[in-house]
């Protein structure tokens, strides 16, 4: 156990979860403003730089395969924190069209037991136009996505103008787009999980992309699908065939679940979902399926129950090109990415491999 799970976050955990979160977000924030403090924070993590770590997916560079998922800062209060504690990538958001509160609290719970997370957060967001100042005109030392949703007060049957409209304001801002058709706290979003649905979602997205790329004269960004773990396995087979063909760069597996199965004691009757431990085996198995029927190319990010250095290593081996984390953040603390890097060079070297993407698939 280390310093933070003694001392750290038995204070954390006291304050309400909600409190416990904003404090952390303040506090990297504070850190990495500082003069240096990027520097001091990631030394004093001892997170690694290393080229070995670095892996190319959907033309984009990654300093390495271990990402934020998104939800943890999602209106991009401390981006150049994350990266100082070790992450390859940041994505921010869910972003929505206009700021709204989300639903009404208390709306996230803990059951350390489980090591789990249950939320029903709704997208409280700052909005797409805060979102782009708080990015306008920096640089990161990764790459930064956007997580794209709608807001509550819109129609289902127009997701499609609210994903476009927080594309159009972000597209110069951001290197990768995230489609977000599978949280479970905004009603009905996980229907445009739904072929017909998504295809039109995706076209449209795609069209905006091309028009904003002609625009700026830049190359197109990177769309993603993120979908439910909740899906049946078949339906997985259908949304790899379906993303795939629609020139989507990849899908990220998964988002939170509501499945009874999955809840931790006490958390039967709650509202929202699910993530940290329990998702681990749902995450992995349909990973390990997605691996089996991507084709070349086609990138696979990994989230759900990612809490140790081990849990990252096997999804790579099983052919994620990323894995992201959440709940293994709160669990673990500030030093979790830089410990999962350290260890992802241990076993490359002693494998003898020469770099993370020689890890993939073996
Ligand atoms: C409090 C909380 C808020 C989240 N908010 C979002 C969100 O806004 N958009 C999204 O796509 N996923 C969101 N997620 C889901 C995470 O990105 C991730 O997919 C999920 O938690 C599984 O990963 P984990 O087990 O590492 O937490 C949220 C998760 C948590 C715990």
């Amino acid at each position: 156990m280390g310093a933070y799970e003694r001392s750290i976050r038995p204070l954390l955990f006291r304050l309400d979860p909600e409190r416990a979160h904003r404090c952390a977000l303040a506090a990297l924030r504070g850190a990495s403003a500082l003069p240096g403090g990027r520097t001091v924070l990631r030394r004093a993590l001892g997170a690694p730089v290393d080229g070995r770590l670095a892996v190319e997916v959907a033309g984009l560079t990654f300093p390495n395969p271990l990402g934020l998922a998104a939800g943890m800062d999602k209106d991009a209060v401390a981006v150049a924190g994350w990266f100082a504690l070790g992450f390859g990538s940041v994505e921010v958001g869910t972003v929505t069209p206009c700021p709204q509160p989300g639903n009404p609290r208390p709306r996230l719970w803990r059951f350390p037991e489980a090591e789990a997370l249950v939320n029903a957060l709704g997208f409280p967001s700052a909005g797409a136009a805060a979102v782009r100042a708080r990015l306008a005109g920096r640089s990161f030392p990764g790459p930064v996505g956007v997580n794209l949703g709608k807001n509550a007060a819109t129609p289902l049957e127009r997701a499609a103008y609210d994903y476009c409209a927080v594309l159009a304001a972000l597209w110069d801002v951001a290197d990768y787009m995230v489609v977000n058709v599978s949280s479970p706290n905004t009603p009905g979003l996980r229907t445009l999980q739904a072929p017909e649905q998504l295809e039109r979602i995706l076209e449209r997205l795609a069209t905006l992309d091309r028009t904003a790329a002609r625009v700026h004269g830049a190359p197109e960004r990177p769309l993603f699908v993120k979908i439910s773990l909740d899906i049946e396995p078949v339906v997985l087979d259908e949304l790899v065939v379906l993303s795939a063909s629609a020139g989507v760069a990849g899908l990220i597996i998964g988002n939170t679940s509501t499945d009874p199965a999955l809840r931790p004691r006490g958390a039967e009757t709650l509202p929202g979902g699910v993530s940290g431990g329990p998702l681990r085996q749902r995450a992995i198995a349909l990973l390990a399926r997605a691996a089996e029927r991507a084709p070349a190319g086609f990138a696979l990010v990994s989230a759900g129950g990612a809490m140790r250095a081990d849990d990252v290593i096997e999804r790579i081996r099983l052919g994620a090109h990323l894995v992201q984390c959440y709940t293994g953040l709160v669990y673990r603390g500030p030093g979790f990415a830089a410990a999962v890097l350290r260890e992802l060079l241990r076993c490359l070297e002693e494998r003898g491999l020469p770099s993370v993407q020689a890890l993939r698939g073996r």
